[in-house]
């Protein structure tokens, strides 16, 4: 009985499609909304023998249907107003939530920092289900899709595990690893119903003075495909309706990582969002190809880059974003614009919208002034500078992504996962991680590992006890901050764990040996850089700091053996300073899972590591184009790691 339904439910599907499809096919005038669905009865299928069921939802409404069909059904049924709502991506704090209902609004976001207060896993689940419930009540109950940039674990919320960011990750290069971190961030994603990540970043940094260096895995397009589509598999899992997978976003399409010094849009940056000055072969070769690997992994979301090339910029750049992503790639899910992006398109508001509408950008992250967004494409319609098929196009792959991810089935947080979040187990893949991910650069006389029943360790620099400088930008804050911005174990607290009770550890942020005499058998230094995100982290320079430098050189003084461990972002310039230190560990940004740190140092787990990024011997030297081109050595090569 019941396939006999199910065909006669598609046959009758079929017939309403007909019906539909000459709706459809009128001029766009301001039509008349079409009647909400209801439970009234639909005109039985006039070859059908049997009746049909009394009761039977609107055709969108009905998960037995196919998508396809689903969402000719509801784009037949929106109205023009609905339907740029649903192509408008509002930042949460800005949003009149009555809007969601009457405005059909169909997305909205935390940006970097955006938490609601409490900051904790469940607060985060009753904000979203709350904006949820105003989404639902719309005249369509089109449910909102809510957007966050989970880059290293559920990274803005207070509890969520923090992974290595992405370089780590690079150095550790173990795809079946970066599936696990993506399943374990899914989990805790869906656990606060937010189910779309803006991850990963599939940039292939050739400029480490870049801030966004440590959002990429690698300068190597290879690298950066393979990890970028296991990790987008770990998030999207078998099924995008699976109640623990989310949505991902391989960003920023196409070439942000290889933008030219001095070419920033934006005035206090220097590379973010500048102009990627290479030819179409080295744009299609070097930073296109871990697109077309994301799509064959399932890719439905892809966000446009901030940078130019061409000539203009991405955000309004037909050719790239419709000819080669959408038609050459056959991308058949929605692109969504960076924060603002298409504002930078050209001064004239007006001109940017249809620009980057017109260019293929199916959703904009306005993220602000929505009414003003709304109220341009309306006029751009009606205008006939933005064409109803262009707008149908854009509304066609959101639902169609929403209707793949069962959010008309399952809107609200997945909230059994709750408990999950911040999981032993799920910082236990956190740790694996951080092992996985340190790279051993020097290890003179074989310091490393070091005996875990020293009588006495001395241990400085303030990246040794700081959670936030340790988790690096993008924590809890959208540049990060110093401090104990949320649970985690700090690389000192890691070393006190791993060492025997008769060792004694001192520890002096400073180095100024004011709690030791004389000479000290073993010191380890954590130093590198402080927390940064995007284009206030590039930087001209990157020696140490003054004051790192000179508590090394302290440390030289009193230390029979010195191990420096260094945090930071990127490959730093060390080569005045690595001949006296005895050894040598770059630990990226960790994450709060500092015990991977001492797993290393102390050999719970072997230093495997290798580095996703050439290390210069001077500023001189970069970018790597340089580097490569008049053959300078490098300190270390790409690849470069010693095994222990
Ligand atoms: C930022 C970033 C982008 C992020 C977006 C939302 O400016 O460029 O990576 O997804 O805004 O936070």
């Amino acid at each position: 009985m019941k396939n006999k339904l199910k065909l006669i439910t598609n046959l009758w599907l079929l017939l309403t499609l007909l019906c539909i499809g000459c709706v459809q096919s009128q001029p766009a005038s301001t039509p008349t909304a079409p009647p909400p669905p209801s439970s009234t009865p639909l005109p039985a299928a006039p070859t059908a023998t049997a009746t049909l069921p009394v009761e039977i939802e609107a055709a969108y409404q009905n998960p037995q249907l196919p998508i396809e069909a689903r969402v000719a059904d509801l784009l037949a049924r929106m109205t023009l107003a609905e339907k740029i709502g649903q192509m408008t991506q509002v930042e949460k704090n800005s949003i009149q939530k009555d809007d969601l209902t009457t405005q059909a609004i169909g997305s909205l976001l935390s940006g970097g920092g955006g938490y609601p207060t409490p900051n904790t896993p469940a607060a985060w689940a009753r904000m979203v289900n709350e904006f949820q419930e105003y989404a639902l009540r719309s005249r369509l109950g089109i449910p909102l899709i809510y957007g966050v940039d989970a880059v290293h674990g559920h990274n803005n919320v207070a509890g969520a595990v923090i992974f290595p960011h992405n370089i780590g990750l690079g150095a550790a290069n173990d795809p079946e690893l970066m599936a696990r971190i993506g399943r374990v961030t899914a989990a805790e994603m869906a656990a606060t119903g937010v189910y779309w990540d803006f991850a990963p970043v599939v940039a292939v940094s050739q400029d480490i003075r870049w801030g966004r260096t440590y959002e990429g895995y690698s300068e190597n397009t290879a690298l950066v495909a393979t990890l970028g589509t296991a990790y987008l598999r770990g998030l999207q899992g078998d099924s995008l309706a699976d109640p623990a997978t989310v949505l991902g976003t391989p960003k920023h399409y196409v070439g942000d990582g290889g933008t030219a010094w001095g070419s920033a849009a934006i005035g206090t940056y220097h590379l973010d969002t500048g102009v990627t000055e290479v030819d179409e072969a080295t744009l299609r070769a070097v930073h296109l190809s871990p697109y077309v690997a994301a799509i064959e992994a399932g890719a439905q979301s892809i966000m446009i880059s901030y940078s130019s090339w061409g000539g203009s910029k991405l955000h309004g750049q037909k050719y790239l974003i419709t000819e080669v992503l959408k038609g050459e790639l056959g991308f058949e899910g929605f692109t969504v614009s960076d924060w603002g992006g298409i504002d930078r398109i050209a001064p004239d508001y007006y001109d940017a919208v249809v620009t980057a509408i017109n260019a293929g950008v199916d959703m904009a992250m306005v993220p602000f002034d929505y009414e003003r967004y709304i109220a341009t494409v309306t006029r751009a319609v009606e205008a006939g500078d933005i064409s109803t098929e262009r707008i149908d196009d854009a509304v066609r792959r959101i639902l169609r992504v929403k209707f793949a991810l069962g959010l008309f089935e399952q809107p609200f947080a997945a909230e059994m996962l709750l408990a999950e979040v911040g999981s032993p187990a799920h910082r236990a893949v956190a740790r694996e991680a951080v092992a996985k991910s340190l790279v051993l650069l020097k290890n003179a006389e074989e310091t490393l590992p070091l005996p875990t029943d020293l009588p006495r360790l001395y241990v400085t620099g303030q990246a040794a006890d700081d959670i936030g400088q340790q988790c690096g930008g993008w924590t809890i804050e959208w540049q990060g901050k110093l401090g104990d911005i949320t649970p985690g174990t700090t690389i000192l607290q890691a070393i006190r764990a791993s060492v025997a009770a008769t060792t004694t550890v001192d520890y002096d942020p400073t180095g100024r040996f004011e709690t030791v005499q004389g000479q000290v058998p073993v010191c380890i230094a954590v130093v590198g850089e402080t927390p940064y995100a995007e284009g206030v982290g590039d930087r001209a320079d990157l020696a140490l700091s003054v004051n790192d430098v000179r508590m090394l050189e302290r440390l030289r003084a009193r230390c029979d053996q010195l191990v420096v461990v260094l945090i930071s972002g990127r490959p730093l310039i060390v080569t005045e300073q690595i001949d006296y230190w005895d050894a040598l560990v770059a630990a990226w940004l960790p994450g709060t899972e500092g015990q991977g740190v001492a797993d290393g140092l102390f050999g719970a787990r072997p230093f495997t590591g290798k580095l996703p990024y050439t290390w210069p011997r001077a500023m001189e030297q970069l970018p790597l184009s340089r580097l490569t081109a008049d053959g300078g050595a490098p300190l270390f090569p790409f690849g470069y790691g010693l095994e222990r």
